[in-house]
């Protein structure tokens, strides 16, 4: 069995999926209120500019994948701006998460729209060249095999197909690190405690940002996974990236 890392400790994938699903079910909840608290509500600004990225040749009929779409705050928003005929599957390996977007999609009218299904990213179960538009959000980080659900994104996808990655980095400018690490380090898991009743989830949270793959890395495994056109767009001095590449 592959190993992969738990913030700084290595743990083997099995034990890594399970804590990770712990994770997850502790924060569930609370977990959009504290993405806006821990990103001084600039998670708003960008998973706008990540839907305005995705520019697909057409912007109905789709069939649409957000995988480790959580509370399907993606799907919503990808909904809400492309509302013809298309359709998103919100996948996540945790039943809470999925149990909160379920209840929120039917607040806002999105439920005929939308489906939930609890999988994981790593063996995906739907049939091979299913979607036209893959996304995934904040996740990628978090999954055990990152190189096997890079694959099983390209598996889904049809050929011509759109695969949109969103995921956290570390800022270039030294000053800006200092303060990002300060924030993250000092307030983020004081917030948890004090929102969620939570702070060990945060600090995970935290260390898994400073142990994913740089920007140039991560693209590689893209390319590996047998993407092509693949591009990165760094958000808000690079503590954000955007990842799009296609399926020829
Ligand atoms: C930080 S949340 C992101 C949620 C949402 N995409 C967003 O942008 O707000 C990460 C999500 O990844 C899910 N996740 C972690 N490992 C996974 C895996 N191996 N397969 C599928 N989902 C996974 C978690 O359950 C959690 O809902």
């Amino acid at each position: 069995m592959t190993e992969s890392n738990f913030g700084y400790e290595k743990i083997n994938d099995k034990e890594h999926s399970s804590r990770v699903r712990d994770v997850f079910n502790k924060v569930a909840n609370k977990y959009d209120f504290m993405n806006d608290v821990m990103s001084l509500g600039m998670q708003r600004l960008w998973k706008k500019t990540f839907i305005n990225n995705i520019k697909s040749h057409t912007s109905e009929d789709l069939n649409v994948v957000d995988l480790a779409g959580g509370t399907g705050d993606i799907g919503f928003r990808f909904l809400k701006k492309f509302p013809k005929n298309n359709f998103v599957n919100i996948v996540d390996i945790n039943q809470e998460m999925l149990k909160e977007g379920e209840k929120i999609s039917s607040t806002i009218n999105l439920s005929e729209k939308c489906n939930f299904i609890c999988s994981q990213g790593e063996s995906i179960s739907l049939a091979d060249s299913y979607a036209d538009i893959l996304t995934i959000s904040f996740g990628i980080r978090n999954v055990s095999n990152r190189e096997k659900c890079l694959e099983e994104c390209f598996r889904i996808l049809k050929p011509g197909g759109i695969f949109m990655c969103m995921e956290f980095s570390l800022p270039n400018d030294i000053l800006l690190r200092n303060l990002y690490d300060a924030w993250s380090y000092g307030l983020i898991p004081k917030f948890g405690k004090l929102i969620v009743g939570e702070e060990e989830p945060y600090k995970y949270l935290v260390d898994s940002i400073r142990t994913f793959p740089s920007p140039e890395e991560f693209n590689d495994m893209i390319m590996d996974a047998g993407f092509k056109k693949t591009t990165i767009k760094q958000l808000s001095g690079n503590i954000v990236c955007i990842y799009r590449a296609e399926k020829i």
